[in-house]
């Protein structure tokens, strides 16, 4: 097995993986976001104290944990320069351990607005929910190779005429839809006062990792969003823009797959998805309100309730086999105590006939009937249990009949948003 982990959502996202970074993180010299921006929302408890974090990784709360954050990820500046004033203020170091790639592409101001705008006055009902963050918008200029890297603030003239360039091209967009066009001088001003305070993070993050893995450091690889959320293997066009999967990290980070990487699938013992797009296993009425009061599930990053229901293994199936995933670790199972039974899903059946393969097609997801099988409820708690043969049987049950079915065993189970409210079963 691999000297690195890969921490990955293997659902829609809020699976529970900050803590679980967190957690690995006593352990971990360093780690790495490789994808998405502050779209993502990691809710990291310690004793009494609460930290959100959306673009920093959880890693940075160790205060022996060097932090990277990667080319593939898209950074706005201000809302890193937001986040870095919160961890100050909690007492937790940025300078001299957290690293912005230079070739990390910058979210700016418009991409956010221009985000909005499509949502809600182009797309409308056929909306996608995103977190209107600019997150696409920045992937977008990013591929049409006019998106503006963090290291053109290593040299202004450039950044200037480059701005320049891409604002042109945003005008075309906002005056042919009757909106005010943006001045690129403004932006660019407003970009050097921040300048100097960016410096002072902004590196060549590809000698870090590589430094760091000849040494045999553990570089954990922190992944944001969910395998269902990737712009390839998600449900499009209802995902994020970026590669939550195993790939994104050799594409988003400057390490090869000779890292020997460990893939940690992150599971919530239910499902959750925010924002629009089919949800087969969706449920309804008093079981969904149970699973989002108990679960909390309620969006880190807009505050927005998240839909729940019940564990999905199909699509599981299809998200481990695809980022080659070694052990599992089951979040929040606490949430399922009260439950008499427990739908789990082990198909789905299309016009009359069960499917063979994951259907990635929204229409075809929007259609599918899922196939549930039923497990006994524990109706007994769970929560803050420790050991694995503390579990009530039927419990026990739930997890075995979740290794069974995706043929990867489940090392960590979580029964609390405490970090001491944790199962190791297998030390990996
Ligand atoms: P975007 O990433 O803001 O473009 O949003 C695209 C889709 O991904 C929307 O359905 C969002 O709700 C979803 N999404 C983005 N980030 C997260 C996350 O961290 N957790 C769960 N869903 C997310």
């Amino acid at each position: 097995m691999g000297n690195n982990y890969a921490v990955i959502g293997l659902q829609w996202g809020d699976e529970g993986k900050g803590k679980i970074v967190d957690l690995l993180s006593e352990k971990i010299k360093l780690t790495v976001r490789y994808q998405g921006g502050h779209n993502a929302g990691h809710t990291v408890i310690i004793g009494d104290k609460k930290i959100v974090l959306h673009l920093i990784p959880s890693g940075i709360i160790h205060s022996d944990t060097k932090c990277i954050i990667g080319n593939g990820v898209v950074v706005d500046p201000y809302a890193f320069l937001k986040e870095i004033k919160e961890l100050n203020k909690f007492g937790i170091k940025t300078e001299g351990r957290l690293y912005l790639s230079k070739d990390a592409h910058m979210i700016l101001p418009f991409h956010s607005k221009i985000d909005a705008i499509i949502e809600e006055e182009i797309r409308g009902d056929q909306k996608i929910g995103t977190t209107k963050r600019g997150i696409g918008p920045s992937y977008e200029d990013k591929a049409g190779r006019r998106g503006i890297k963090l290291s053109s603030l290593y040299n202004p003239e450039y950044l200037k005429r480059e701005l320049e360039y891409l604002v042109n091209i945003k005008n075309l967009f906002l005056k042919g839809i009757g909106k005010e066009p943006l001045k690129s001088n403004k932006i660019y001003e407003e970009l050097m006062e921040i300048r100097e305070e960016l410096l002072k993070y902004i590196s060549d993050t590809f000698p870090i990792i590589q430094d760091a893995k000849e040494k045999g450091e553990t570089i954990l690889f922190e992944g944001a969003q969910g395998v269902l959320l990737d712009i390839d293997y998600g449900t499009y066009p209802y995902v994020s823009s970026s590669h939550p999967t195993v790939g994104g990290i050799f594409t988003g980070s400057g390490i090869g797959p000779d890292a020997n990487i460990k893939v940690i699938g992150i599971v919530k013992a239910y499902t959750t998805r925010v924002g629009k797009g089919p949800f087969p296993t969706e449920a309804t009425g008093k079981d969904e309100k149970t699973m989002r009061e108990k679960g909390k599930e309620y969006g880190a990053t807009t505050g927005r309730p998240r839909r729940c229901g019940w564990l999905d293994l199909f699509a599981l199936k299809y998200s481990v086999k695809l980022n080659g995933v070694n052990s599992i670790v089951l979040t929040k199972i606490d949430i399922l105590d009260s439950f008499e039974k427990i739908k789990v899903c082990t198909g789905y059946k299309y016009k009359g006939k069960t499917l063979k393969n994951f259907p990635t097609e929204s229409w075809i997801l929007e259609e599918v009937e899922p196939i549930y099988d039923e497990v006994e409820g524990w109706k007994d708690v769970t929560s803050g249990i420790t050991e694995y043969n503390k579990l009530p049987q039927k419990a026990q049950n739930y997890i075995k009949y979740i290794e069974n079915y995706l043929k990867v065993p489940v090392s960590i189970i979580s029964t609390g948003p405490d970090r001491k409210e944790t199962i190791i079963v297998k030390e990996f």
